[in-house]
């Protein structure tokens, strides 16, 4: 034996009972242990176990646990017998388990295991002192039935969980293993970015949790990084504050439409000017000014409080503690432009325009009103069609359809709407966003190939449309540009949480764009450096093409068996293992990964950090101008 830990509880032994050949995992393991209050509580799946093999004395093969289970043999299994039988049976078997609290007695009582090999092997060679010169290999033959299996320690999970690590490379640690608080698993950063992930677990078990602790790892390793994170719940503008907040990291909020943000807000970035729409101001256009535009703009104070009020929080931090100390730092991110919106430069034509009005031109008309307004399109105004809508454009069409009313009533009612629209444009002053206040997709995708230093934008809409097909040019520009130079630098990750709301199984509308933008960077991203990171709580319901991409998975609980059946087909795993996440926490993850971690395509059941805490530090240092290396990272 060496001197080296390399089992705990060396008292404890188990058995390998059964090995039966398995078209997933190669083999399943049944092991048995004889029963201890202590041992039920210390086993737990995702546990490391070693079991001697055939090559050679002292070469055990490690083993990991999928499930452990207290089971009384003297309890009836069928409970079809006589139940005063069957009852009284398990209420005389049941005092088994309280009195067995350290030492086993009875040999009824078994904690029955299954467990699969993970194909490594190691060799317990006497008077080695550090950890590390245990030699570890490919497994070589197979497990012993009937021989002993032990447990193994925690230097030794640390080691085996994260074999495949290499230190030279930039990795983080996601989480520790769910049963013991001291084993760590790391993750490669350029495999885990590159080859894509996905998060799939039911509402409220923590995926946008998790998507900031990410965020937050990926953004504080040495070589730079990108994220772009989609977030249609606006609910990263809280979860990440710190990372927003950060002097030395590129970080922004992209607002997509001047609607997302509060009026006041709005008026606080731009000035008002009549101006050629573009596609950018084309919905405040359409839409009736919702508030008269006051006198003055607010003071800062008060637009950051209005701005600060439409942030969503998470439960546990929506106090109004919490949002007064956040309210310094959005004020920040207003004054140091880290608030973009997003400029849309494309020019309209009057074409255009009225393909974007189309709906309340021709809503409930008939054939016949519909040609006579199309009708009255092409003989009146063709020659502006494809003209670009400026001011005085839109005035002489608004003068045209005034001089020439329509004989029938509704139809020269539907020509008013597009009158009234010209009239505005020709005459009301729009609000246009100050450059430092804006942002293109070229500034974007600039930055994303820029490796001196990292950037963080999350993009918010309170419009689903415009940030499927903001995905959809953003990402095309990406990769293009990556494309055209062939560079594969820095790693970028694009973040789609709701991932449902991205990439449906029958993708209609602007889901079709967004659905073309993630399958580029599903199939086609790894060669440049990019990668997809998605999360949803309907896995059914996702493109089945893109969801096989993945090479790394989290899994939590997912209450519907078909989200299960497809999460572990795209996995190509047994559904079994799935068994354990029933019993998950919040903040409990199954994780697994054909490339980014130190065990390849075995599920790890790991527990992973509250963001919220994160956060909540964060909040509770004094307020001030804080860098990277200023925040304690793991
Ligand atoms: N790692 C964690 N540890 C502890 N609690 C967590 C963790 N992750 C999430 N939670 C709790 O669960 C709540 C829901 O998390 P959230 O990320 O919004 O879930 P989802 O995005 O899956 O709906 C959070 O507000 C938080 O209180
Ligand atoms: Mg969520």
């Amino acid at each position: 034996m060496s001197e080296i830990e390399i089992f705990r509880e060396k008292e404890i032994i188990g058995r390998l009972m059964r090995a039966k050949p398995d078209p997933l995992t190669g083999l399943k393991l049944d092991i048995w242990f004889d029963y201890t209050r202590k041992l039920t509580n210390s086993i737990k799946e995702g546990d490391l176990v070693a079991i001697p093999n055939f090559s050679a004395d002292d070469v055990y093969s490690v083993c990991q646990i999928i499930q452990a289970l207290p089971v009384h043999f003297a309890i009836p299994q069928n409970l079809e017998g006589y139940p005063g039988f069957t009852m009284e049976a398990a209420k005389s078997a049941s005092q088994d388990w309280i009195i067995q609290e350290e030492k086993s007695y009875e040999d009824t009582t078994k904690i029955a295991c299954q467990a699969v090999p993970i194909d490594l092997e190691f060799k317990d060679v006497p008077n080695l002192t550090d950890i590390d010169d245990i030699p570890l290999q490919q497994e070589s033959s197979l497990v012993m039935p009937g021989k002993e299996v032990r447990l193994l320690s925690t230097p030794m999970l640390n080691k085996i969980m994260n074999i495949l690590i290499s230190p030279q490379r930039d990795n983080f640690k996601v989480g520790t293993l769910l049963r013991d608080k001291d084993v760590n698993i790391l993750v490669d950063v350029e495999d885990f970015v590159k080859t894509h992930f996905a998060i799939f677990g039911f509402t409220g078990v923590g995926k946008s949790n998790l998507v900031s602790t990410i965020v937050r790892k990926l953004v504080s390793k040495k070589s730079s990084i990108e994220i772009v994170l989609f977030d249609l719940a606006g609910e990263y503008t809280a979860l990440l504050i710190d990372l927003l907040s950060l002097t030395d990291i590129n970080s922004h909020l992209v607002c997509l439409g001047n609607r997302t943000l509060p009026d006041s807000l709005v008026r606080h970035m731009g000035h008002t000017e009549i101006a050629p729409p573009s596609r950018a101001t084309l919905e405040a256009i359409v839409s009736e000014p919702s508030t008269p535009e006051p006198e003055n703009n607010l003071p800062i104070d008060q637009i950051s409080q209005q701005f600060l009020n439409s942030i969503l929080l998470p439960r546990t931090l929506d106090t109004s503690d919490i949002r007064d100390k956040m309210k310094p730092y959005i004020t920040d991110l207003i004054r140091n432009h880290k608030v973009k919106v997003h400029r849309d430069i494309t020019r309209l034509s009057i074409r255009s325009f009225l393909d974007a009005i189309e709906e309340s031109i021709y809503r409930s008309l008939g054939e016949a009103r519909k040609i006579e307004i199309r009708e009255y399109i092409e003989e009146y105004l063709s020659r502006f069609l494809d003209a670009e809508l400026t001011p005085q454009v839109a005035r002489n069409v608004a003068d045209i359809i005034h001089s020439h009313p329509h004989q029938q009533d509704t139809t020269k009612g539907r020509l008013h709407i597009i009158e009234h629209h010209m009239e505005r444009i020709a005459r009301e002053p729009q609000i246009l966003i100050e450059p430092e206040y804006s942002i293109t997709i070229p500034n974007i995708t600039s930055e994303l190939n820029n490796p001196d230093r990292r950037s963080l934008y999350i993009v918010i809409s309170h419009d689903p449309n415009s940030v499927r097909s903001f995905s959809n040019r953003l990402i095309r520009n990406a990769y293009e540009s990556r494309r055209s130079t062939g560079d594969k630098t820095p790693l970028v990750c694009f973040i789609f949480d709701e991932a449902d709301e991205f990439i449906p199984a029958m993708p209609t509308g602007t889901y079709q764009e967004s659905t073309a933008a993630v399958e580029t960077l599903a199939r086609r991203g790894r060669k440049y450096g990019l990668g997809v990171g998605l999360a949803t709580q309907r896995v059914t319901y996702l493109n089945t093409s893109i969801m096989a991409q993945p090479h790394t998975y989290f899994v939590s609980r997912l209450p519907r068996k078909t989200d299960r059946e497809r999460a572990a087909e795209a996995f190509s795993m047994d559904e079994d293992l799935f068994q354990q996440t029933f019993r998950f926490r919040k903040g409990d993850w199954l994780i697994m990964s054909h490339e980014a971690l130190g065990i390849q395509g075995k599920p790890i059941p790991i527990a992973v950090e509250n963001a919220e805490d994160r956060i909540r530090n964060f909040l509770d240092k004094p307020h001030g101008n804080y860098t990277l290396n200023d925040l304690d990272l793991e």
